[in-house]
């Protein structure tokens, strides 16, 4: 319908990094480390695909950052927690933004001390694909 529910927070800001490498209990303490992250945020009010339309947006920012030779990782927001507490309440928190605000995932950027090689076609595993003819 295209509401365009998604923003874009772009932070530089050191102690921003550290405090969002402390938002979930595991797999964000990379973000410290990072030249910059952009927290992808979306109104759930306005529209019931923000988990789609954010992931399209995480997935396409991580493609162009390859493109450009700057080393990205998704930073799971959605579903993960930080002892009891909801990961988007701490992320929502250290940003100050509204419960209205839903947050799929971070994408945290910076040079990759290691590069994978591509993938091909021969890492396709075939077998999670169906045919009707
Ligand atoms: C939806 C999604 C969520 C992810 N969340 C995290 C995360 O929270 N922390 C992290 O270090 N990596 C995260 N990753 C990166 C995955 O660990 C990584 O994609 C996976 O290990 C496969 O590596 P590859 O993308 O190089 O094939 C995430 C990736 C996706 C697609």
């Amino acid at each position: 319908m295209n509401r365009k529910p998604c923003e874009f927070i772009v932070v530089s800001n050191k102690k921003t990094l550290k405090e969002l490498s402390e938002s979930k209990d595991m797999g964000a303490k990379l973000i410290a480390g990072a030249n910059k992250a952009i927290v992808v945020i979306a109104d759930g009010n306005l529209a019931d695909t923000w988990v789609e339309d954010s992931s399209i947006a995480l997935t396409h920012m991580h493609l162009m950052a390859t493109e450009l030779d700057i080393g990205s990782c998704w930073v799971q927001v959605h579903l993960k927690t930080k002892g009891d507490q909801d990961c988007e309440d701490v992320v929502r928190d250290i940003l100050n933004l509204d419960s209205h605000y839903r947050i799929v995932g971070i994408l945290a950027f910076g040079h990759s001390n290691k590069t994978p090689r591509p993938y091909t076609p021969e890492d396709i595993d075939k077998s999670k694909i169906r045919y009707i003819d």
